[in-house]
């Protein structure tokens, strides 16, 4: 399995990016809009040293793009002291893979689309700005301000959507896939309407239709342990560990 999840995070930046090859680590640059990209281990087998990070920091503040590195602990363990002494904090973020048979029955007002409609990103927006699990007082008011503003974009991926009678979409999530494999990303539900179980729907509804779509292999990372049962609870097991690195601030 680690084998698999590697070559995915090796390809899946592939489409949107520019790569260029340094020794033991590959440097996913943007091109165009959309996420901006990180620094990996070279697949297969990648063994960065603290020098080939120290490089990889210069070039990307060269390039004017994030010094982030990401990697799977399992796959290269010696990764996290060598980031550290080359001066990163690593977050350490629960990696978790779907067992298909535990996922939950399906929820009635959730969507999946191959459309990505505006509600997406600013749910997502507004749920991203209010970090962890806790419940908020953002909700439907910011949400539909904001959305006076915003415009649907061109997607890649597959969406979903917990769209309530009476109130709209409240959560959202992502899913990409390369090969056979698919990861769910970006669940967020805006604070006003978290703990009704809708994060969890969304996600288990994006994964049901990653396996009716023919994916052998569904995962996410998780930002906490706390965040990690919410996926847990519906279907998800935590296998290891996803290392994301970003320089020390201060
Ligand atoms: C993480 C996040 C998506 C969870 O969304 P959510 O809609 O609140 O998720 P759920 O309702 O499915 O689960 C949250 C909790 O509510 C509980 N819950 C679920 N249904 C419930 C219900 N009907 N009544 C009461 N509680 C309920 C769950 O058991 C879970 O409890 P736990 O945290 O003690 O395990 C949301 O908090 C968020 O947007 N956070 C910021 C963005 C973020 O970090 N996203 C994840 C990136 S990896």
């Amino acid at each position: 399995m680690w084998d698999v999840l590697e070559e995915f995070y090796d390809s899946v930046p592939r489409p949107g990016s520019r790569v260029e090859d340094h020794g033991e680590l590959v440097l996913f640059v943007q091109a165009g809009d959309g996420h901006p990209y990180y620094a990996r281990p070279r697949f297969p087998g990648g063994r960065p040293t603290v020098d080939d990070v120290v490089k990889m920091r210069a070039r990307q503040r060269e390039l004017g793009v994030p010094e982030a590195l990401e990697w799977v602990h399992e796959t290269t363990p010696d990764l996290y002291d060598v980031a550290v002494a080359a001066g990163l904090e690593v977050l350490r973020a629960p990696l978790l893979v779907l067992d298909p048979e535990k996922l939950p029955e399906p929820h009635p007002h959730v969507r999946v689309l191959d459309t990505r409609p505006a509600e997406v990103s600013v749910v997502a927006e507004l749920a991203f700005s209010s970090p962890g699990t806790s419940p908020g007082e953002v909700g439907v008011a910011e949400r539909d301000a904001a959305l006076a503003e915003a415009v649907p974009t061109s997607t890649r991926h597959r969406h979903a959507v917990a769209d309530l009678p009476g109130e709209g979409v409240l959560a959202v999530g992502t899913a990409q896939r390369a090969g056979d494999v698919v990861e769910i990303a970006g669940i967020g539900t805006l604070p006003a309407a978290r703990r009704r179980g809708l994060g969890g729907a969304v996600t288990a509804e994006l994964a049901r239709d990653a396996l009716d779509r023919g994916a052998k292999l569904v995962f996410l990372s998780a930002g906490s342990p706390e965040i990690a049962r919410v996926y847990e609870r519906v279907g998800f097991r935590h296998v290891g560990t996803a290392c994301i690195a970003s320089p020390v601030v201060g």
